[in-house]
């Protein structure tokens, strides 16, 4: 009999201060009216200087653990997607392990940008599924605005602040049914932040640069190819459509292509902007309450890396 990883919890938490487009106007060059029209985005939140993607991650973990009935103790895994870690190590997984008593649980990190909380699923499903964990919690938390150069207006008006999490736990029916994980190296200057510390001094640029062209274009036609990937794998058409929420424009563009109605298709880019690998497990947890037992849930994302993929669940 198979052995299936089900979502049983799902949470949510972004920081309290909310940035809407008239504000960001006063500190940068741009307006509503752009932004709105170029990306749908309304809003983001930052976090405040105390916050970092573990505090975030924290009361988004809770929550899903409470919603699944469970304790710090019946973690056997944390898989913590984040591009903007609390330190350099230990991983923020083990920070947000001791702050629920899971030890001794496996914890560790996953760096795939805003594919990062597919990647976490992806692995947690595959450790489920071989009988190596009952019970792994699955999160993705950024502080992404810690990357942003507020005289760059092309890349600083799409990002926000956030966390979300999700528990698998094992179960005899589905579950996720198909996963579908890639990468393409030979991108990584067009998304990145290429600096690290050295010798107690940080060497290179500490700013997110991208080429926003290239990236629209790559993030629908591989969100594409892997949704229809999964499809193909799993045998099952799609109920829900959950996109990574990085701009309006890139969702509709792969709605459309993958000839999903509108209604089916979760779209939260205007309250919180793009928060990388926060952005599925949020559009989730304000999507969720829509979905019945049985629907099949189909999750695509693309970020640097370039990284991409796409999760087909069972709902329920
Ligand atoms: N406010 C006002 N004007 C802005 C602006 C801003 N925040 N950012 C750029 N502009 C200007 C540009 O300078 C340019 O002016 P010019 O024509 O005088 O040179 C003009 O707007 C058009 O810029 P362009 O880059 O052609 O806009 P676009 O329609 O391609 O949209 C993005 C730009 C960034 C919104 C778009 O490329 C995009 O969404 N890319 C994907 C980004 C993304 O989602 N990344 C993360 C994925 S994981």
């Amino acid at each position: 009999m198979n052995t299936y990883a089900k979502i049983t919890g799902l949470g949510g938490h972004v920081p309290s201060r909310a940035v809407d487009n008239a504000t960001l106007s006063q500190w940068v060059d741009t307006s509503d009216q752009w932004i709105q029209t170029r990306t749908g985005i309304r809003q983001r939140h930052f976090a405040g200087e105390t916050e970092l993607a573990g505090t975030l991650a924290l009361p988004a973990a809770k929550q899903a653990m409470a919603q699944a009935g469970i304790e710090g103790a019946d973690l056997d895994m944390i898989v913590f997607a984040t591009t903007t870690p609390d330190r350099v190590y230990p991983a923020t997984a083990c920070l947000l392990q001791a702050e629920l008593n899971a030890a001794p649980c496996a914890a560790f990190d996953v760096q795939a940008v805003c594919s990062g909380f597919l990647y976490a699923l992806g692995i947690g499903e595959a450790m489920v599924a071989a009988g190596r964990a009952k019970t792994v919690l699955i999160v993705g938390a950024e502080v992404f605005s810690s990357t942003l150069d507020w005289k760059d207006r092309a890349t600083c008006v799409l990002f926000g602040d956030g966390a979300g999490a999700a528990i698998l736990q094992a179960d005899s029916s589905p579950g996720v049914m198909a996963v579908r994980l890639y990468a393409d190296g030979r991108y990584a200057d067009n998304l990145t932040v290429n600096a690290r510390i050295r010798n107690g001094e940080l060497q290179g640029d500490p700013y997110t640069r991208m080429d926003g062209g290239t990236v629209f274009r790559f993030a629908v036609e591989k969100m594409v190819e892997s949704a229809q990937d999964v499809i193909a794998k799993s045998g099952s058409a799609p109920d829900w459509l959950v996109l990574h929420q990085a701009n309006s424009r890139i969702i509709e563009a792969v709605r459309k292509r993958l000839k999903m109605s509108a209604e089916r298709c979760v779209n939260c880019v205007a309250d919180y902007a793009n928060t990388s690998a926060a952005s599925i497990p949020l559009a989730l947890c304000a999507s969720s309450s829509r979905f019945s037992a049985g629907d099949n849930v189909l999750m695509a994302a693309a970020g640097g890396g370039f990284t991409w993929g796409a999760v087909m669940v069972e709902w329920g």
